[in-house]
């Protein structure tokens, strides 16, 4: 079977999905899979690139790309024969036909937010993961919010701010956080990774924060901090009409150097964080957990995996933070991890994925 790993793209994730890309393509089981890795540019060029996980992967004083010019690394689209041809932007999306299935490997907006997956779909390729819908829903914490409280799911208290919002009157727009109390996160609606994302405890810093977070995305969500600990969910999609799988609990704890669980602290300070798997979470409260994210992936709609995060408090509450559809297989990544301390191996997992999206 032939899977096209897409990975790259024009999000400001750009260089964690190299990463997940190279760990993925060093660990496909090439016996089952014909691998062809196709980049997206930054500045959204589809290139083939050479399957090789060394020039992708991120470390510090390394941050890959996928580089239309790099030549070690990407080899353009045009010069080789694969019947890949015509994957520039604006083309006829047929392209991609002649592939069992798509592994898109992309993090942040163009990617993990329904577009490639519009994109596929209208092409009739198979894809791992999440469809449109909720891709799109789930990439804008907002929208995402507002689906977990629909269905009844808690989440922490919040406030969007919206561009036009924004720019006819912020200090309409920072009044309406002031029930939020302090300290507050502000976030980019869309984005990942803790791009754009600050703690702040003024006004002022809020107001620069906003700023910050809207080169982002122009959309910003503004959350009482919760005080808690940052808990993660693996969701594998179940068989047929199964009911969605459960991972063991996955814990980020902070050990130095960061306010919180920041870019620096996920791929570049591996030494300023400890990653927990399993948690130390007691038996019941796991359950609560194991069960509130299979009910975010079900209320979301997703497809294949997703990773939930969550907020639990030192009095047992727990929160849903957020779900990310196409959750990082980096080195320092949680979801791949989770699932390894479930029984399930990185290789058998990328197995399982791309098996769940053929079925
Ligand atoms: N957004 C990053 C890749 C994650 O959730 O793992
Ligand atoms: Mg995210």
């Amino acid at each position: 079977r032939r899977v096209a790993v897409v990975f790259g793209g024009r999000s400001s994730e750009h260089a964690v999905s190299c990463s997940t890309a190279a760990s993925v393509l060093a660990a496909i089981d090439r016996e089952r899979w014909d691998v062809v890795p196709v980049g997206i540019t930054r500045d959204g060029r589809w290139v083939l690139v050479d399957d090789d996980p060394e020039p992708l992967r991120l470390a510090p004083g390394h941050v890959p790309a996928v580089d239309g010019s790099g030549a070690t690394v990407v080899v353009p689209l045009d010069t080789v024969d694969r019947s890949l041809t015509v994957l520039e932007p604006g083309q006829p999306p047929r392209a991609l036909g002649d592939v069992d299935v798509v592994l898109p490997l992309l993090h942040g907006p163009f990617g993990e937010d329904g577009t490639i997956q519009g994109l596929l779909d209208l092409a009739d390729v198979r894809y791992v993961g999440s469809g449109v819908t909720a891709s799109a829903v789930m990439m804008d914490k907002a929208m995402m919010k507002v689906v977990f409280e629909a269905a009844g799911l808690p989440v922490g208290p919040w406030v969007a701010i919206g561009d036009r919002e924004w720019l006819r009157d912020p200090d309409a727009a920072l009044a309406r956080t002031e029930a939020l109390g302090w300290p507050l996160f502000v976030k980019p609606a869309r984005a990942g990774s803790s791009m754009g994302i600050s703690r702040v405890e003024d006004t002022d810093a809020l107001r620069a924060a906003v700023e910050a977070a809207r080169e982002h995305d122009p959309k910003v969500v503004v959350e009482a901090a919760v005080e808690g600990r940052e808990i993660e969910c693996g969701v594998l999609e179940g068989h047929g009409v199964e009911p969605p799988r459960t991972s063991e609990l996955g814990e980020a704890v902070v050990v130095k150097g960061h306010t919180f669980y920041d870019f620096e602290a996920k791929y570049l300070a591996s030494d300023d964080v400890r990653l927990d798997c399993p948690a130390d979470v007691p038996e019941q409260d796991a359950h609560r957990i194991r069960t509130m994210a299979a009910q975010a992936f079900e209320a979301a709609g997703c497809e294949g995996l997703a990773r939930v995060d969550f907020f639990y408090t030192p009095d047992g509450e727990v929160l849903i933070n957020e779900i990310n559809t196409m959750p990082g297989f980096t080195p320092s990544s949680m979801y791949p991890r989770m699932w390894a301390a479930t029984g399930v191996p990185y290789a058998d997992l990328i197995d399982e994925l791309l098996g769940l999206a053929l079925e």
